[in-house]
C-alpha cells in the first residue's frame, strides 16, 4: 500500500522523537511491502518564527491531503509572550478543528515491564489499570466564544461554553462503539449538578445508551471522577468526557500510570484520516540531548497503521518490538530505574526498529 503521512515535528524534543517514529515506520514499510511518503507541514513555535502563524496555510493543506497526520508536541517558554492568537497552542486547536477530529482517544494503561512506575499504592495498582479516555475535541469552551472587555472600570474575561446534541450523540457512539470491543463499561462524566452543557450531554449519552444494550452505563460528576481515578482506576474502561474535563481527566490518568512518555494518542473525525501524536509535550527542558523517549510517538504511529490505514499486523509488531526492548531492559530517563540500561532517545529508537 501507498500512503502519504504529513509530518508535523513541532518543537522542543518534537523533532528528535518523531524522527524516530519515521524511522520506525520505514523499517515496517521495508519489512511489509508499503511504500509511506512523508511531506513536512511545520506547525508551532517553529512555524511561528518562520512564516510568523502556528499553522501556515500550507501546512493545514497538507494535513488536509495526506492520509494520516503525525504530531510529535508543539509550544514552549519562547513563544510565551505570543498574543492569545497566536501561541503554538493554537496551530493545534486550528488544526483538529479543520480536519473535522471530534474525537479523542487516550489509553491509560500500565505497561507490564513497567508496573514499578505506578505512583499509586501497591495494592490499588495490583487490581489493574486499563482504560481509555474518549475526550470531544472540538467542542465546548475551548471553541467557544472568548473575550476579555472593560466594565466599571476593571477587565472582565469571559470564555462560552456550548455543546449540541449532535456534537454530544457522535462522541458517545465513539465510546460505546470502543466498550463493546472492551469490557463494556462506559462512564460518563460531567457536571449536570451545575452546568446546563452537562445536562444536554447527560441526557444525549443517555439516549445513545439505549441503541447498546450490552454495554454498561455509569454517570459521574468531573470532581468525583477525578477522585475515583486515584482512589480506585481499576472501575473504569471507557471514559467520555467533554473537551476541558478530557483535557484535566487525560492527564491524570496518563500520570497514574508512571509513565506519560510512553502514551499514544488518536484524534480522529468521520474518515479513516486521523493525527496521531504522544500525549506528553514539548519538553523544552530536554530538548537537543537526545534524552526523549519516543515510545509514545513511536506507539502512536503504530495507532496510526492500525486505525487509519487497516494494518493491524503492522502495528501489532511494532507493539511487540516496544514490548521487547522494554523486556531486554533498555529505559529512556523518564523510566529508568535502578537495575536497568538507560539508553538516549536515538538508541531506544534504533532498538526497537531492530526487533521488527
Ligand atoms: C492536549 C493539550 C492541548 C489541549 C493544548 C496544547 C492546547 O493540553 O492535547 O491535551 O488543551 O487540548
Ligand atoms: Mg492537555
Amino acid at each position: 500500500m501507498k500512503k502519504n503521512i504529513a509530518v508535523i515535528r513541532g518543537d522542543g524534543i518534537g523533532p528528535e522523537i518523531v524522527g524516530e517514529a519515521i524511522a520506525v515506520l520505514s523499517a515496517v514499510a521495508d519489512k511489509y511491502g508499503h511504500t509511506f511518503t512523508y511531506t513536512e507541514a511545520p506547525m508551532g513555535g517553529n512555524a511561528i518564527d518562520a512564516f510568523g502563524v502556528p499553522l501556515p496555510e500550507s501546512s493545514l493543506e497538507a494535513c488536509l491531503a495526506s492520509d494520516s497526520v503525525l504530531l510529535g508536541a508543539v509550544g514552549g517558554p519562547k513563544w510565551d509572550s505570543q498574543p492569545p492568537a497566536n501561541r503554538p497552542e493554537r496551530g493545534l486547536l486550528k488544526l483538529r478543528s479543520a480536519m473535522g477530529l471530534y474525537s479523542n482517544v487516550r489509553p491509560a494503561r500500565v505497561f507490564r515491564d513497567l508496573a514499578d512506575a505506578c505512583p499509586l499504592r501497591a495494592d490499588i495498582a495490583a487490581k489493574g489499570i486499563d482504560f481509555v479516555v474518549v475526550r470531544e475535541l472540538i467542542g465546548g469552551v475551548y471553541f467557544g466564544e472568548h473575550k476579555t472587555e472593560t466594565v466599571d472600570g476593571e477587565q472582565k474575561a469571559t470564555d462560552i461554553m456550548a455543546y449540541s446534541e449532535h456534537e454530544v450523540r457522535r462522541i458517545a457512539r465513539v465510546a460505546f462503539d470502543m466498550a463493546l470491543r472492551r469490557r463494556k463499561r462506559v462512564t460518563s462524566i460531567d457536571k449536570a449538578n451545575v452546568l446546563d452543557t452537562s445536562r444536554l450531554w447527560r441526557r444525549v449519552v443517555t439516549e445513545v445508551a439505549a441503541e447498546y444494550p450490552d454495554v454498561e452505563l455509569r454517570h459521574m460528576y468531573v470532581d468525583n471522577a477525578a477522585m475515583q481515578m486515584v482512589r480506585d482506576p481499576s472501575q473504569f474502561d471507557v471514559v467520555v468526557t467533554e473537551n476541558l474535563f478530557g483535557d484535566i481527566l487525560s492527564d491524570e490518568a496518563s500520570q497514574i500510570t508512571g509513565s506519560i512518555g510512553m502514551i499514544p494518542s488518536s484524534s480522529m473525525g468521520e474518515g479513516t484520516r486521523g493525527l496521531y501524536e504522544p500525549i506528553h509535550g514539548s519538553a523544552p527542558d530536554i530538548a537537543g540531548q537526545d534524552k526523549a523517549n519516543p515510545i509514545g510517538t513511536i506507539l502512536a504511529a503504530a495507532m496510526m497503521l492500525r486505525y487509519s490505514f487497516d494494518m493491524a499486523a503492522e502495528a501489532d509488531d511494532i507493539e511487540r518490538a516496544v514490548d521487547e526492548t522494554l523486556s531486554a531492559g533498555l529505559r529512556c530517563g523518564d523510566i529508568w530505574q535502578e537495575g536497568t540500561i538507560l539508553v538516549g532517545c536515538r538508541e531506544m529508537g534504533a532498538e526497537i526498529r531492530k526487533r521488527i
